[in-house]
């Protein structure tokens, strides 16, 4: 039996809070937490068969121009060497997130420096690395190739859907008490997931099994059955644990598809992992931004026009565009309004989804610019933004879901002190260093996608949950059986929850923070769906059931769940799917950012000292697993503050920092305390569980808090991120 539902319409009831077992919500440690932590986990390349070969990508030395050939027969003679890869099918990039179709396969035409362009295959891992350092290409350069967004000679396209004008920004900036006419600019990011992307491909007659790291596993399967020229149902992917994605892991990757080839061809199981080097090279950047935003404000700080105008980039052909200005339209008043979106067709790896894509770069630089606002009005920050807070949705004039912006801001000022802060800039010193504080606002957009789930009360009165659903380390274990185990009334030990396997009912994936909600409310309609059955059972109606420490209770009765099954077991599917909902309500979380920065007078250098995130997405499903989201993602907004900047050779492309050394991710001693608040909030238009995302709102707006907090210290103004020590020590 399955029990479905499409989000039309507000659910009208809360049931969880109907629920007795009292473990939703709970701070639970992850149920597969001591696997992971004691290294029993395995991940994809944790569990090599004996007779595994091993592939190494080889990358290309141009970034744009014709591979005419390689030295196969060279390579292939030397030690361990089975087989030098060049197949038609193999990838160019990874796949674009919810493709569900393979991306460009062309290894001989050459679009980036590091594209993929072969695969050499050896009996261990060293060999084949050898092999692919040795192996020399004939590659044909094109002479001219533009490889940055600001050459001149960059093909600039402009979406028509993607501008938006209503009423006069100009006429709005002229007429305006204050104005704000600012471009800031962001840096290309790389997912940087702790595990490198890694498959092991196996092949059974003509079925596939492929253990990999991945996050969308129901769009991973049809992009590489695509790939392979091959039936979706001759394919499964397993990846019960994945090592962070961050986007990086959305679509299908070369790796993937190389190792199938190769695995195929061979007759043995292939693994192929990227190096780290690889990962930067041929996997999915975000896109560096140009952006110039223009704030019109009467002489109360209220807002009578917004620009916000972006410049980004990706390969002639790809789709994506980083969605810089997604939150612009709805987060603040104002009746002229202008949102511009071009993209620059460059040759560097293409660009994709990256934590949070849109929101991360787009709302830091709109709250730096709202930061100068408040300098140039005299308005206190939070101030501010609480007399921006727009009724409904400004840019379509429909209402929000629910607004908690007000009480995210009003909270955080509170509990960070706020007040105590100096308004004019480089007051606050403790001997050579300069102390500041600066604020942020936060948002996100809300997703509901398709997803399914099945949930199973065995005849011992245990629930099992399946879904092929990952976990990128977000707490999707967790939650899920936290959600089982309120709705069966079990306690977590009687729920067990698989995940990772494409033989599982198709779940939404981890992407865009929708992943616990959508996939959740599969499992919550599953248990409904179970809770009838057994109220069938009972002849009782739902109402008069309570379910609780394996104990079906009607009235009197209370009767264990294993005794009232006999020997039998249920089970039941949930499937959920979006509806009119989204169009009817501008569905959003928000937050709130606070940073005390310390700033160098002597090197310019930058420590943040403090900072909170005060959040709202609606139930929170688990207070610690949401919580370690909010640290992660303001972790990543101290990094994009401060140090994290991919690097392109401005001659050709290349990637100059593509390792961990170079590239400037925040480690511990970068990041000091961070105090989290998590909202009360229910939006009944979200889902039956009143849940929203929370994965990638901790890092909407967060650098601009870190950004603010400087100029707070110093008076310096950092428009171009990060904010390293040699932009900061000019202005001092
Ligand atoms: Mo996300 S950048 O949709 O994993």
């Amino acid at each position: 039996m399955t029990l479905h539902l499409k989000m039309d319409e507000p659910v009208d009831r809360d049931r969880l809070e109907d629920m007795v077992q009292g473990v939703i919500g709970e701070p639970i440690d992850r149920p597969e937490g001591e696997l992971k932590v004691t290294g029993r986990a395995p991940y994809a390349m944790e569990q090599l068969p004996e007779n595994c070969h091993h592939g190494v990508l080889v990358r290309s030395t141009i970034s744009k121009g014709r591979l005419a050939d390689l030295d196969k027969t060279t390579i292939e003679a030397l030690p361990g060497i089975r087989l030098v890869v060049t197949d038609r099918r193999l990838l160019r990039n990874p796949a674009q997130g919810m493709a569900g179709e393979a991306p460009v396969q062309e290894t001989d035409n050459i679009h980036f420096f590091g594209q993929p362009v072969a695969l050499v295959v050896a009996e261990t891992f060293e060999q084949a690395r050898h092999g692919a350092q040795r192996i020399v290409q004939q590659l044909q350069a094109d002479t001219k190739v533009v490889v940055n967004p600001d050459d001149p000679e960059a093909e600039i396209e402009t979406p028509r859907k993607k501008q938006a004008s209503t009423g006069d920004l100009d006429k709005a900036m002229r007429e305006a008490a204050f104005t704000v006419d600012q471009h800031y600019t962001t840096p290309g990011h790389v997912s940087a997931a702790m595990e490198p992307h890694a498959s092991l491909a196996s092949w059974d007659g003509d079925s596939l099994t492929l253990h990999g790291s991945y996050q969308m596993l129901r769009f991973n399967r049809a992009e590489l059955a695509d790939a392979l020229g091959i039936d979706e149902d001759k394919v499964r992917i397993l990846a019960p644990y994945v090592g962070g994605g961050f986007g990086s892991k959305l679509g299908i990757a070369p790796e993937a598809v190389a190792a199938a080839i190769a695995s195929k061809e061979l007759g043995v199981p292939v693994a192929v992992a990227m190096t780290r080097q690889n990962v930067f090279e041929m996997v999915l950047r975000r896109s560096e931004t140009s952006q110039r935003i223009r704030l019109a404000a009467d002489k109360e700080g209220r807002l009578i026009g917004i620009g916000h105008e972006a410049l980004v980039s990706n390969l002639p052909d790809e789709s994506f565009s980083e969605p810089v200005t997604q939150a612009t339209p709805f987060l603040y008043r104002g009746e002229n309004r202008l949102i511009g979106h071009r993209i620059a067709r460059i040759h560097r790896t293409p660009a994709g989804s990256v934590r949070a894509p849109g929101e991360a770069v787009g709302l830091t630089a709109l709250e730096i610019a709202l930061d100068e606002l408040a300098e140039v009005s005299g308005i206190d920050p939070v101030e501010l933004r609480l007399r921006n807070i727009p009724e409904e949705d400004p840019s379509q004039g429909i209402p929000f879901s629910s607004h908690t912006l007000a009480e995210a801001l009003t909270t955080g000022a509170e509990r960070f002190g706020w007040e105590s802060r100096d308004p004019k800039p480089g007051t606050v010193r403790e001997g050579e260093w300069m102390i500041g504080l600066g604020m942020a606002s936060a948002a996100r957009v809300n997703m509901l996608i398709e997803s399914k789930a099945r949930v199973t009360l065995t005849s011992e009165g245990r629930a099992v949950v399946e879904t092929d659903m990952t976990d990128i380390g977000t707490g999707t274990y967790a939650v899920l059986s936290q959600l089982a185990a309120e709705m069966l009334g079990l306690p977590m030990t009687e729920v067990e929850t698989r995940l990772g396997d494409t033989g599982l009912p198709p779940a939404s994936g981890s992407g865009g923070s929708f992943g616990a909600a959508s996939n959740g409310t599969a499992v919550f309609l599953a248990c409904e769906e179970i809770r009838r059955q057994i109220c069938e059972k009972l002849t009782c109606e739902p109402d008069d059931l309570t379910l609780k420490d394996g104990h079906a209770i009607v009235g009197n009765r209370r009767v264990p769940l294993a005794e009232m099954l006999d020997g039998a077991e249920l089970s039941a599917e949930g499937h959920t799917e979006p509806g009119d909902a989204e169009d009817k309500v501008r569905q959003a979380t928000y937050g709130s950012y606070f940073a005390e920065v310390a700033v160098n007078a002597v090197t310019g250098e930058t420590r943040v000292r403090r900072m909170l995130g005060v959040f709202a997405a609606g139930r929170i499903l688990n207070a610690k697993t949401a919580r370690s989201q909010c640290l992660g993602g303001m972790t990543f907004g101290i990094g994009m503050a401060l140090t994290e900047e991919l690097l392109h050779d401005k001659r050709d492309g290349h990637i100059v920092n593509r390792d961990f050394a170079e590239y400037h991710l925040p480690v511990n001693a970068d990041v000091p305390q961070i105090d989290i608040v998590l909202l009360e909030e229910r939006d009944r238009w979200a889902n039956p569980l009143q849940a929203k995302g929370i994965g990638e709102l901790g890092i909407c707006g967060a650098a601009a808090a870190v950004v603010n907090a400087v100029h707070n210290a110093t008076g310096v103004r950092v428009r171009d991120l990060p904010a390293t020590l040699d932009k900061v020590i000019g202005g001092l």
